[in-house]
């Protein structure tokens, strides 16, 4: 089968186009034919060996994945062949989660193995591409926003990083569960983009200190909740712009993940710092989304699709942060 596949970590010039091995299936496990496969900012920092969770060498990445079940395991008898699925990618281990695509390989390739119980069936109504964007996408804003967050109707969020495969992801989520948003990116037209999404209102974090955009937003409240995508980089004006006993999600750290860190405001002003790992979430948020997306109430964003072998083309995409939402491979 076609790959792309990386021997060394590097510049995206390290994804190689080639032909490997179609896996071979155990007993409990699934082969699944991808349709489509979406990037996430995770994969190019796991090609450019600067993730915590270090891959092993070859690897072929990939962790947002649909397809078709292709064959299944001596084991399976409720699962068969065409069967429409997305691939959950989080194998629960006594140590923790291991992920497909990171801890083994992923769906960058024509064919992938799973486990049999991370295979979760779509309707016919969720198409692949749309469905490959859910798993890390809408989990993660799931997760975090009610899950961790505990997000309530009418309450004011700040979503940072809005025009990202997470950010757009969020922006639906909290709109669908009635919180008024407020939306930063860092261009004027992904913040058009982002009202189109349903945003109450807009930031351009790189013309404006976002802190004092809030401020004028809420006339001078706050807000109760924060999507913080971003890390060092925003986390000074993240504890200017909570209003009391508000708290802030730290989803990733795309602007710097080390800062000092003033304990004063967050004792003073009963603030909660809350971590979100989506390698953590319930397979009830999977569902959740599927479902919200199969009735209408979320349409996932999704900029451009390519062939496999442009995959190094489409991560460049990325890493110029010229995508608004996601990006996808179709094998
Ligand atoms: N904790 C979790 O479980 C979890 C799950 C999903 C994602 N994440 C994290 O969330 C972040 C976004 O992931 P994603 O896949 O949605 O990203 P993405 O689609 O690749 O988008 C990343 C966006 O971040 C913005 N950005 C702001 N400051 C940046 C900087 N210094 N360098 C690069 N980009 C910057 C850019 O938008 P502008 O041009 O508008 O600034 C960029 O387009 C990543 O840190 C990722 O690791 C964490």
């Amino acid at each position: 089968m076609k790959a792309i596949i990386y021997h060394e970590v590097g510049e995206v010039d390290v994804l190689k186009f080639e032909d490997v091995d179609t896996p071979e299936i155990g007993d409990d496990e699934v082969l699944v034919r991808v349709k489509a496969a979406s990037l996430n900012h995770l994969d190019l920092r796991l090609r450019a060996g600067k993730s915590p969770r270090p891959v092993e060498l070859p690897h072929i990445g990939g962790v947002d994945v649909a397809g078709d079940v292709e064959a299944v395991g001596k084991n399976l008898t409720d699962l068969s062949p065409g069967t429409r699925v997305v691939i959950d990618p989080t194998v629960k281990t006594p140590k923790g989660p291991s992920v497909i695509g990171v801890n083994f390989h992923g769906g960058f390739a024509e064919y992938m193995k799973v486990p049999a119980s991370n295979v979760v069936p779509i309707p016919d109504e969720v198409s692949y591409d749309d469905a490959s964007t859910l798993p890390i996408c809408y989990v993660t804003a799931w997760y975090g926003l009610y899950d961790r967050g505990a997000m309530q109707k009418g309450e004011t969020v700040l979503i940072h990083a809005a025009g990202s495969g997470t950010g757009s992801a969020a922006v639906q989520v909290a709109k669908e569960g009635g919180a008024y948003v407020i939306a930063t990116a860092g261009s004027d037209e992904k913040l058009e983009k982002v009202k189109e999404l349903g945003a109450d209102a807009t930031i351009n974090y790189n013309t404006s200190d976002f802190a004092e955009e809030v401020k004028n937003i809420t006339e001078g409240k706050g807000v109760d909740l924060i999507f913080d995508q971003v890390g060092a980089s925003a986390w000074d004006n993240n504890l200017k712009s909570l209003k009391a006993t508000g708290r802030i999600l730290l989803i990733g750290v795309v602007g710097g993940g080390q800062t000092t860190f003033n304990f004063g405001p967050v004792i003073m002003r009963d603030l909660s710092v809350l971590g979100v790992t989506v390698f953590n979430a319930p397979r009830q948020n999977l569902i959740n989304v599927i479902n919200l997306v199969s009735l209408n109430r979320f349409k996932p964003v999704i900029d451009r699709t390519f062939p496999l072998s442009e995959a190094a083309q489409a991560q460049k995409m990325l890493e110029d942060r010229s995508q608004f939402g996601k990006v996808i491979l179709n094998p």
